[in-house]
């Protein structure tokens, strides 16, 4: 697994150092490296997921650290059964990242997108408050600044919240809502703004740039560039947020702080950097914008993270591509099956 050293995990138990820990969405593309990466805390971690983007197998590492088939509740965010665990385990600290991930799936279908990302999000709200978790992490998206003019980025946290997109505005009405948990019930909270976040397990057509190329190269298909390719995003690697969220699992809640890498890179140079890495591909086909509210360019400001959280990026583009080009690589060969051993038995 590609997770940096931290000394996180190895200083003797303080108040804050967690006990138990729940991940909703831990099966997922980030959850999954998140929940590995808490095991080698020491605290207790259980997985809250309905699988629907999801797989058992992304918990292979998490399993050879120590997570066991009692920890994974299958349920569903949106119902009362589903947040009952947390009545039940009384974790004291929630990691919640289950969600409708994708923003060209929230324009095709905003009902749902809002049904997982506003009442699912309301509906673990609640039951926390309610249960008395300690700290509440959550991920937001650079989508909810929407539109930033140049001169504006990278952007800082106190930034307006404009969305364009339904992505954008789920994530959105979540970060208010979360302000209102921490006014009305005293709830304390680590609210992420992530950047664009790519590396090993990122699967969909609809979501993770780099992935996307890097199994159309891979495969031998030509790569497709919407609008010119100069648009700009904000990439970090996902070892790198899994630590960002261990080490505020370690602080009290510092509200909303950006996790990214600070800079803009344009889909051109992820094109270059993945052609590179790949060791294949000719040029990528132009096709037009198929999303008309498209944010232009994005980078976001970190000095907050690492003045309150000590947290900063360490894994440079370049090298985040080729660990993600591998494991596009290791996918495609049908690799070694890495499932939990428990896996068979849960299916
Ligand atoms: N990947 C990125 O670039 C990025 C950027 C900003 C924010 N985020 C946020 O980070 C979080 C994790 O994203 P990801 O990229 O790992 O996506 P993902 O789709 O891989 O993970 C989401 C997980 O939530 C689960 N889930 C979905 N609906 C659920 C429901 N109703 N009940 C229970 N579980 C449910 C899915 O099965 C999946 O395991 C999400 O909140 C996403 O919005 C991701």
């Amino acid at each position: 697994m590609d997770l940096p050293v931290s000394a996180v995990g190895a200083d003797p138990p303080t108040d804050l150092t967690p006990r138990r820990i729940l991940v909703t969405g831990g099966a997922g593309f980030i959850g999954s490296h998140v929940v590995a990466r808490l095991m080698l805390m020491g605290s207790q971690v259980r997985v809250l997921d309905n699988f629907s983007t999801s797989r058992l197998e992304n918990l292979a590492d998490a399993a050879y650290g120590g997570l066991t088939e009692a920890d994974v509740v299958s349920g569903d965010i949106r119902t009362q059964e589903g947040v009952e665990v947390i009545h039940q385990w009384q974790p004291d600290v929630v990691v919640h990242l289950a969600a409708q991930s994708s923003v060209p799936a929230a324009s095709r279908s905003p009902l749902y997108d809002a049904d997982v990302n506003v009442f699912g999000t309301v509906n673990v709200l609640d039951a926390c408050a309610r249960g008395g978790v300690r700290l509440f992490i959550n991920a937001a998206s650079s989508d909810i600044f929407g539109g930033v003019a140049a001169h504006e980025l990278p952007v800082r946290e106190e930034h307006p919240i404009a969305p364009v997109s339904p992505y954008g505005v789920s994530k959105a009405v979540g970060v208010h809502y979360l302000d209102w948990y921490g006014r009305q019930h005293g709830l304390s909270y680590t609210s992420m703004v992530l950047g664009n976040v790519y590396g090993p397990r990122q699967e969909g057509s609809d979501c993770g740039v780099v992935s996307v190329m890097a199994d159309a190269l891979l495969g031998g298909r030509q790569a497709v560039i919407y609008g010119d390719g100069t648009q700009t995003r904000d990439f970090i690697y996902v070892s790198d947020v899994a630590e960002a969220i261990a080490v505020a699992c370690h602080h009290n809640g510092v509200g909303t702080v950006n996790i990214a890498s600070g800079r803009q890179t344009s889909v051109n140079e992820v094109y270059d950097t993945v052609r590179e890495a790949s060791g294949v591909g000719d040029a990528a086909r132009y096709e037009p914008l198929p999303w008309p509210d498209e944010v232009r360019n994005m980078a976001l400001d970190t000095r907050k993270a690492r003045e309150l959280l000590g947290w900063y990026p360490k894994v440079g583009f370049t090298e985040g591509v080729r660990m993600t080009v591998r494991d596009v690589r290791r996918r495609q060969a049908g690799s070694p099956n890495l499932s939990p051993v428990w896996a068979l038995s849960h299916s």
